[in-house]
């Protein structure tokens, strides 16, 4: 893979390309038909863990719209299968767990495991995509902060209060649920990468809960060794999470080759912000896809005038696709990020 020529692999290492890569987070998903057949056969979890049915998934977005990177077809949630957690992932919701962890004995509770005896299916679909795509593949894991958010809130949150007061209240147990966590995510990615992933992607998605102190105190030492471990895998990583625009520097400084930023904040000066020491990705307003074709490529030049043609930029949303997506602007978007980046 990484000998044909790739402009998201390019970009990843911040060379220059000849085109502005472009992929969605969220590519594949309800919005599109194809994927609402298939997935009237699986619930999600099923869908997750068949191998056959990942890979046509995981396709669906790479054919119909010509992006530039495929993101394997999973949720943040499937390590958690390992962990023995049970939990559901409820239509229109989000991951439902059980019995949310409530103190420093449910966390001793979670059992570790080997990625690759728990969850074959990873790598089984890793592998038969790999013998399929002409583009690279990107894995992925949700981050500590953002899978604990599931384990302590127990289902999708607005304010994450039970997180932070674990956080506050409990530092000790914390720090071993954060050392669980990056445990068994560097080990999750170290599987997908083995089997062939090119890039993977940490989807740190509540984290802008946090004050960039808290961060700094009880994030960064996780973050920063989650990173440097993923560095040993020897593919680039991305890392993403929404609501930073006050956490944009500490994350860089945890790692990641690109920084992923939301839609609250302009592209160009949190890159600047980031005095261009990394790549980013971004930061398109997924909601902007429902809106008219001059909307949407006034704000895709936006972000690309900002971007300014500097090697390192990964066209994407801000967020993941919405539920309700109209398909041809997915395909508008791909599209004319090519044909504009490339005049
Ligand atoms: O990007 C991709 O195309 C790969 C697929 C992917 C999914 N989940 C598929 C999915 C990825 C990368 C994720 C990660 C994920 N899952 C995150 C991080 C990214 C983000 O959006 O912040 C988070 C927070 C989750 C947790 C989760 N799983 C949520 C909030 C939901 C949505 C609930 C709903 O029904 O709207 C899920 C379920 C989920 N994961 C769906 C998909 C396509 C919907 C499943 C369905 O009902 O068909």
């Amino acid at each position: 893979m990484s000998e044909i020529h790739s402009p998201f692999l390019s970009a990843c290492r911040r060379e220059a390309t000849d085109v502005t890569p472009v992929w969605l987070m969220r590519q594949a998903g309800r919005y599109q038909a194809s994927y609402r057949a298939i997935r009237a056969k699986y619930s999600m979890l099923e869908l997750c863990q068949t191998p056959e049915a990942v890979v046509e998934v995981t396709l669906l977005p790479v054919h119909q719209f010509g992006v530039d990177a495929a993101i394997l077809f999973s949720d943040i949630t499937i390590p958690f299968l390992g962990m023995e957690v049970d939990f559901d992932i409820a239509p229109g919701v989000g991951p439902v767990i059980e019995q949310p962890l409530k103190n420093a004995e449910d966390v001793a509770g979670l059992r570790e495991y080997v990625a690759g005896e728990r969850l074959p299916f990873i790598a089984e679909s890793v592998q038969l995509l790999k013998k399929e795509l002409n583009v690279p593949l990107i894995g992925f894991a949700g981050a500590p902060f953002t899978l604990a958010a599931y384990l302590i809130e127990g289902k999708p949150s607005k304010d994450f209060k039970k997180v932070r007061q674990f956080m506050f209240t409990q530092p000790a147990a914390w720090n071993s649920l954060m050392e669980f966590l990056t445990k068994v995510t560097v080990d999750y990615l170290a599987l997908q990468v083995q089997a062939g992933a090119d890039v993977v992607q940490l989807f740190d998605s509540w984290i802008g809960a946090l004050h960039p102190n808290f961060y700094r105190q009880y994030m960064l030492p996780h973050m920063s060794l989650l990173f440097s471990e993923v560095k040993k895998l020897g593919v680039p990583s991305v890392h993403f999470g929404t609501g930073t625009a006050s956490l944009l520097s500490v994350m860089k400084e945890a790692g990641g080759d690109v920084i992923g930023v939301d839609w609250r904040t302009p592209l160009g000066e949190s890159w600047k912000g980031l005095r261009y020491e990394c790549g980013i990705q971004g930061n398109l307003d997924p909601a902007v896809l429902f809106a008219s074709r001059d909307m949407i490529q006034s704000e895709i030049d936006r972000i690309l005038d900002e971007a300014a043609g500097r090697s390192g930029h990964i066209f994407n949303l801000g967020h993941g696709v919405l539920p309700g997506t109209p398909e041809e602007n997915v395909k508008f978007v791909v599209d004319y990020v090519h044909e504009r980046s490339s005049r």
